[in-house]
């Protein structure tokens, strides 16, 4: 099973970037997690770019979308919302709009981390909409990481929380579970 990453943070020393690294250690045997690195180049969306033959980027993260069994974004809040190159790369990834998209029936789980008490939910809430319109399939599960200055640790800000570290581990046990067997999980829910 492939689970293709997002960061929604261009910053270097991200702490949503660093929550998908820690996403990559914690999961379960066998998955492999593959981080999307392209979000820096992918352009403004523009609908008269939007052609048969989009730009290399565009091209790219349509492939790295429809190759994944599961995608899984960590996104930050800006000014209360998502920040707009992810939304580009949202919209970019539902056209053609339809069965032709890559996120069309597409399961998406979304988590945020922030730097306040609230751990980006507004934005993981406005992106959750964004891709249920676009035709994906919104999971059913949450992660937000408040004040995440005190969650992250050493030269290359990794994830030292344990709690977190243990939600974090729980909702991809569970992501993983819900692909393998979608009918047992819902039974279950
Ligand atoms: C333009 C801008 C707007 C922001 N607005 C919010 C906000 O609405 N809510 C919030 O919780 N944090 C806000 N922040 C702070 C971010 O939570 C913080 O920069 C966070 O660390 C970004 O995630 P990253 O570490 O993955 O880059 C904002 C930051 C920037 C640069």
């Amino acid at each position: 099973m492939r689970i293709l990453t997002i960061s929604g943070s261009l910053r270097a020393a991200s702490h949503n970037t660093a929550l998908l690294r820690a996403a990559a250690e914690l999961a379960p045997a066998g998955v492999e997690v593959v981080p999307y690195d392209g979000l820096d180049r992918l352009p403004h969306y523009n609908e008269d770019h939007d052609t048969d033959a989009p730009s290399g980027e565009v091209a790219r993260l349509r492939e790295a979308v429809a190759g994944a069994d599961l995608v899984l974004i960590s996104t930050p809040e800006y000014n209360g919302s998502v920040p707009g190159h992810l939304k580009a790369a949202v919209d970019w990834a539902s056209r053609p709009f339809g069965q032709g998209s890559a996120l069309w029936g597409k399961p998406v789980a979304v988590i945020g981390a922030s730097v306040t008490d609230y751990g980006a939910v507004w934005a993981q809430d406005h992106l959750r909409k964004s891709l249920g319109l676009a035709g994906a399939r919104v999971i059913d599960a949450e992660l937000a990481v408040p004040k995440a200055p005190d969650r992250f640790a050493g030269p290359n800000g990794e994830l030292t929380d344990p709690e977190t570290r243990e939600r974090l581990a729980g909702l991809l046990s569970d992501l993983v579970a819900r692909q393998k067997d979608p009918a047992g999980a819902a039974a279950a829910a």
